[in-house]
């Protein structure tokens, strides 16, 4: 990027610039109202489950140059493909049932790649079994969230994307929890302590909900009257591979006690 880097601090912010590129953050909370920006469309955004194409160009900006090589294991509709295009950076899309010629099918726990291959990996995950994207039985939307295989089944995507990832690059991982029947379930802090056996925090983001099919009047008066919260945001965590020494210790089992004086 040239010039001064606009913010969403700046005096005469709006989400998106004049020349119709979003503005890079600098905060930790995101919000955007739309789905995309500009004249041409990101993904497709009567996608169930479309990321906002924002979330993926302030990563790209951040933390890849031109012709740099993104992955995005579950592409969906294809954002991550659009957004990348458009800023010269080359995008690899797979997704167990994809949506158009462009994506590649596989299973995103068997990535078809080379150890040390990939500059920066995008995953927009689903987050339980609230949205039916097909009938794929390898689909991880078939798992509900409070079924701890759901959490074993992403590792190992987890486990190919560090694989695949250059060492020092970044991975962004957005999910979010779940209040399902009168349960809460943590889903982003789940998937948070996974990916921390494989990557170290760069950062965590926190993007504001929209468009979900409970952001109606009625939803908001059950959660009042019934005592319950709507999910208001999207964690986005930002991990980043450890350079070779800096690897985390395999099955650290042993706790060392401290011992304090009474
Ligand atoms: C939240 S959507 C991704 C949305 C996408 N980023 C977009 O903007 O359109 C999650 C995707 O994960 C895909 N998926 C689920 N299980 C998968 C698996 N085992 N391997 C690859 N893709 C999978 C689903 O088919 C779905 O398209």
């Amino acid at each position: 990027m040239e010039g001064k880097i606009a913010t969403n601090n700046d005096s005469e912010s709006t989400t998106v610039k004049k020349d119709d590129r979003p503005q890079i953050e600098s905060t930790t909370l995101w919000d955007y109202p739309k789905q995309s920006y500009g004249k041409t469309p990101k993904g497709n955004n009567k996608y169930a489950g479309v990321t906002p194409a924002f979330i993926i160009y302030n990563l790209i900006m951040r933390y890849t140059k031109s012709g740099d090589l993104v992955l995005d294991p579950m592409c969906g509709s294809g954002t991550t493909i659009d957004v990348c295009k458009e800023e010269g950076r080359k995008a690899i899309g797979y997704d167990i049932v994809p949506t158009r010629p462009d994506i590649i099918r596989n299973d995103a726990r068997k990535l078809p790649l080379d150890d040390n291959s990939i500059d920066m990996i995008f995953i927009d995950s689903p987050y339980g079994d609230n949205i039916k994207y097909n009938e794929d039985p390898a689909n991880f939307g078939e798992l509900s969230a409070e079924d701890e295989r759901f959490y074993e089944e992403l590792e190992k995507t987890m486990a190919e994307s560090s694989r695949v990832l250059k060492p020092g690059k970044v991975l962004g991982w957005l999910i979010s929890d779940q209040w399902v029947k009168k349960k809460f379930t943590p889903v982003g802090f789940k998937i948070y302590e996974r990916l921390c056996k494989y990557f170290d925090t760069v950062d965590i983001i926190c993007v504001t909900r929209h468009n979900q099919s409970s952001n109606t009047g009625v939803w908001h008066y059950r959660a009042v009257k019934w005592n319950f919260y709507l999910r208001g945001f999207k964690y986005l965590f930002i991990m980043r591979k450890p350079m070779p020494g800096e690897e985390k210790p395999k099955d650290k089992t042993r706790v060392e006690w401290a011992r304090y004086k009474r």
